[in-house]
């Protein structure tokens, strides 16, 4: 039986589909009842939260492997720590970390360097997962001005990212939970590179719509975050990740996630053509 936690997030909700179109027995984690009662027919919940061991030991009752997945808040940590520690050494958990994990003392990809090591520690089977930028970002944060202006911004000049889409992390997930990748560590990255002027101009043709990239100086794209409402934290750890990649890594696809999948992993062309609506204003 797998545990699949994060159902209700990006990440965990395709790893929960995809368990059910393996046809896998299954159980879902949830914090909310509100979101546990959106679970799919057929999937069984448990309601539980990282902060608190003892709904975690009644949440893995019966489970022999679990995906491991926390929102990138400064206590994941501490919490994805505590879900290894409530599991105990036998179940096998597979951890979505971070591109960057393995070589970027900074922002996010360094907190997940401490869960793995606590991981690799723990003697449990284990497979990790390190996933370059995430196709469904794109979506996520550049729509919204692209409807509003035609534009996003960043500082992210001209680098280049490998996004990947979190399907194609799902089936990987599926395959490492039921045990073809233990003691395994793998970086994700989607098929192809693309600079911030290539995203733009794949969303102008998915979208038909006009779509420009803006490139602004970092402390103006601080300055808008702050202003936006954005924590502290979270402001200077997303520009010491994006510094990741205008340090020129992460741009380059390594061929692993096709080989893992046995296809070409999900372009981002066919993401926008699904959503080409969300980046168009709603008329009217
Ligand atoms: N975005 C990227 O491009 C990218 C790339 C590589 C790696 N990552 C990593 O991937 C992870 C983010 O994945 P995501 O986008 O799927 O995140 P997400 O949508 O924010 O989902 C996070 C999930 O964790 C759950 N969660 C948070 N705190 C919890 C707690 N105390 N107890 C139980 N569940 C808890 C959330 O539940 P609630 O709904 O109840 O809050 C939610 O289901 C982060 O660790 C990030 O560093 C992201």
């Amino acid at each position: 039986m797998l545990l699949v936690t994060g159902a209700s997030g990006t990440v965990g909700s395709a790893v929960l589909a995809e368990v059910i179109r393996a046809g896998v027995p299954h159980r879902a984690l949830f914090r909310s009842e509100q979101d546990a009662a959106k679970a799919p027919a057929g999937t069984e919940v448990a309601i539980a939260d990282f902060a608190d061991p003892l709904s975690l030991k009644r949440a893995f009752a019966g489970i022999d492997s679990l995906f491991l997945v926390c929102s990138p808040i400064p206590q994941l940590v501490e919490l994805e720590s505590n879900v290894i520690e409530a599991a105990g050494d036998r179940r096998r958990i597979v951890l979505n970390s971070a591109l960057g994990a393995g070589d970027y003392p900074k922002s996010f990809p360094s907190w997940h360097r401490r869960v793995e090591d606590r991981l690799r520690a723990a003697g449990n089977p284990y497979c990790i997962l390190r996933p370059n930028s995430f196709m469904q970002n794109v979506l996520a944060f550049y729509a919204p001005s692209i409807r509003a202006e035609g534009a996003f911004y960043s500082a992210l000049g001209e680098a280049k990212i490998c996004y990947v889409d979190v399907r194609d992390i799902a089936a990987v997930a599926v395959q490492a939970l039921r045990g073809l990748h233990d003691g395994e560590t793998y970086e994700l990255h989607g098929p192809e590179g693309l600079s911030c002027a290539e995203v733009a101009a794949k969303i102008e043709k998915n979208a038909g719509i006009p779509a420009r990239y803006v490139d602004i100086p970092e402390e103006a794209q601080r300055q808008a975050m702050l202003a936006q409402g954005m924590p502290e934290w979270q402001v200077t750890a997303l520009l010491e990740l994006q510094e990741y990649y205008t340090g020129g890594k992460g741009g380059e696809p390594d061929g692993t996630l096709e080989r893992l999948l046995g296809r070409a992993p999900r372009a981002l062309d066919a993401l926008l053509q699904e959503h080409a609506a969300e980046f168009r204003r709603a008329k009217g």
